[in-house]
């Protein structure tokens, strides 16, 4: 057996989905968050720090400009706006025409082990059948929104939880073992 993936398998060993709700599940309000959880950002950092993710533009958008590309990730970013992409590559941004292309440019940037997507709700619905992660927090907030997470089926366990004071982090798995 080789030790090595070969060059030419393009199948990353897990793809993983990013986000932080409501209890409600909203996601994004007027292009951003409706809430401040600074803990809940350092936590998206911990955990995505290192690997390619992958956004739709209006996640790009909805960062400030000092703050992207995020630092120490492949930004990927899907578009199909020839403006707006020429902008973005210009920040820093990998930009694609679709999912796919989103995925194998993750693989080109070292993303064997872990790729993430980290929304918006356009992105979770494409990742939703190739993703077998979910790292939700879920904030105790009744604020309203216009973006909404994901629905995960029955294929999806919760198999860790960890509470704070007013949010907790979710682990979800397709397929794993129940918590
Ligand atoms: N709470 C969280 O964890 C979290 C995470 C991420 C985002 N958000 C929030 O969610 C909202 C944004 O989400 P959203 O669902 O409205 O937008 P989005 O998914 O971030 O971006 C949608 C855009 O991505 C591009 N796109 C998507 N699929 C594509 C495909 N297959 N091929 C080519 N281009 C594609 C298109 O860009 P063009 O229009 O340029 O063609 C589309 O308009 C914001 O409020 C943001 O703050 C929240």
């Amino acid at each position: 057996m080789p030790s090595e993936l070969p060059s030419d398998t393009h199948t990353p060993s897990r793809i993983g989905m990013i986000w932080a709700q409501t209890t409600e599940g909203v996601i994004g309000a007027d292009g951003g968050m409706p809430w401040h959880v600074p803990e809940d950002l350092a936590h998206f950092k911990e955990l995505t720090h290192g690997h390619p993710v992958i956004m739709g533009r209006r996640t790009w958008d909805s960062f400030p400009e000092r703050f992207r590309p995020l630092p120490g990730r492949t930004n990927i970013v899907l578009s199909r706006n020839r403006e707006a992409a020429e902008q973005m590559r210009q920040a820093g941004a990998v930009v694609v025409p679709g999912f796919q292309e989103a995925l194998d440019a993750a693989i080109e940037a070292d993303g064997l082990d872990l790729i993430w997507v980290i929304g918006g709700a356009t992105l979770f619905d494409q990742a939703l059948d190739v993703a077998t992660l979910a790292e939700v927090t879920v904030i105790e907030s009744t604020a309203s929104g216009d973006t909404y997470a994901p629905a995960l089926n029955d294929q999806w366990t919760r198999t860790a939880v960890d509470q704070h004071e007013g949010y907790r982090f979710e682990r979800w798995e397709r397929g794993g073992e129940r918590a």
